[in-house]
């Protein structure tokens, strides 16, 4: 079996770092900062698991090896940039985060004919500092992780059978990560599935972060309009780039992930509220890009993002 490198030291990388340990998964992180590194995962149970020691700096790494990047997508392209001397074997590479472009940005460095991965995940996962001042990640919420290969656009969808055959590669390093973080699930149409979250994150990341609410709050009537907005939107969109869905289908899985993580900040509204950059440029923003692109006219998008751009001035 090869090793799992798992690159930033963000909630979602800590938590499957904690547990690649607990199920015996060889695994190495490499956080930006190693101080904000968590030391341990505490799960749902009160268990807790120790992580071992941060690495410094890329390793050469091995084609039986799985380079995980759980980061933001602002975050992927200096990442990949320092990898990239370390890739010649042509590990699996495998991009996980929020919003859309990561594609396009690992396309462009590592070009359409590396072997990738793309991820969504539903797991939760929060880091907490604890009164000794060591940081550690909590598992908030038991989810699962969506993966699939880009099809670049040949329309053809490929079972995991198939996908074995074509790419064993590709198949080990999805049996990998369901072995360190399951459940892991294959997607013969993994960009539906990104799509699919991307609606989710753009109802409910904007309107927690912009009035300051937990995710349930979404879906009082207040926010009514603006939910079936965003989702006309979205779904218009969507169509016009060639991904079937209708817009009540998508309002009402909006509604019922924000009634599933009811209790959870949303990672925008945490964004917000510990000043850091927001992941708006890859949600809304995207969706007005796209739209730019087909000629659709997306106001509501548009307003989302000025505004949440507007709270961190
Ligand atoms: O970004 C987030 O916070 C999550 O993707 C989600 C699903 C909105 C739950 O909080």
């Amino acid at each position: 079996m090869g090793k799992l490198h798992i690159v930033g030291g963000g909630a979602i990388g800590s938590l499957i770092a904690a547990s690649a340990q607990k199920n015996g998964v060889p695994y190495d992180c490499y956080p930006r900062d190693r101080k904000s590194m968590p030391s341990w995962a505490q799960w749902q149970d009160g268990q807790t698991t120790m992580l071992k020691p941060a690495k410094f700096a890329p390793v050469a790494l091995a084609e039986t090896d799985v380079l995980i990047l759980p980061l933001k997508v602002y975050q992927l392209k200096a990442a990949l940039l320092q990898w990239l001397p370390y890739l010649t074997q042509q590990p699996t590479v495998v991009l996980l985060h929020n919003g859309m472009g990561g594609l396009e940005a690992a396309t462009e460095l590592l070009g359409c004919d590396y072997p990738l991965l793309l991820a969504t995940t539903s797991h939760g996962a929060l880091k907490v500092k604890a009164s000794t001042g060591d940081v550690y990640v909590q598992y908030t919420g038991v989810g699962a992780t969506q993966i699939g290969a880009p099809d670049f656009g040949t329309g053809t969808p490929q079972t995991l059978t198939a996908l074995s055959a074509s790419a064993p590669q590709l198949a080990n390093a999805i049996a990998m990560l369901d072995t360190a973080l399951p459940p892991v699930q294959y997607q013969d149409d993994i960009l539906k599935a990104l799509w699919t979250k991307l609606s989710v994150n753009a109802v409910i990341n904007p309107l927690t972060a912009l009035h300051n609410i937990q995710n349930k709050y979404i879906a009082d009537t207040e926010f009514e309009q603006s939910r079936n907005a965003i989702c006309d939107e979205f779904t218009q969109v969507a169509n016009a780039c060639g991904l079937e869905f209708d817009a009540q289908t998508v309002h009402k899985n909006v509604l019922s992930v924000a009634k599933a993580t009811g209790e959870n900040f949303s990672s925008m509204h945490q964004d917000v509220a510990h000043g850091r950059q927001t992941e708006i440029d890859a949600i809304n923003g995207y969706i007005v890009e796209m739209a730019k692109k087909k000629g659709i006219p997306v106001p509501e998008n548009t307003l989302l993002v000025e505004r949440v751009k507007a709270l961190s001035l």
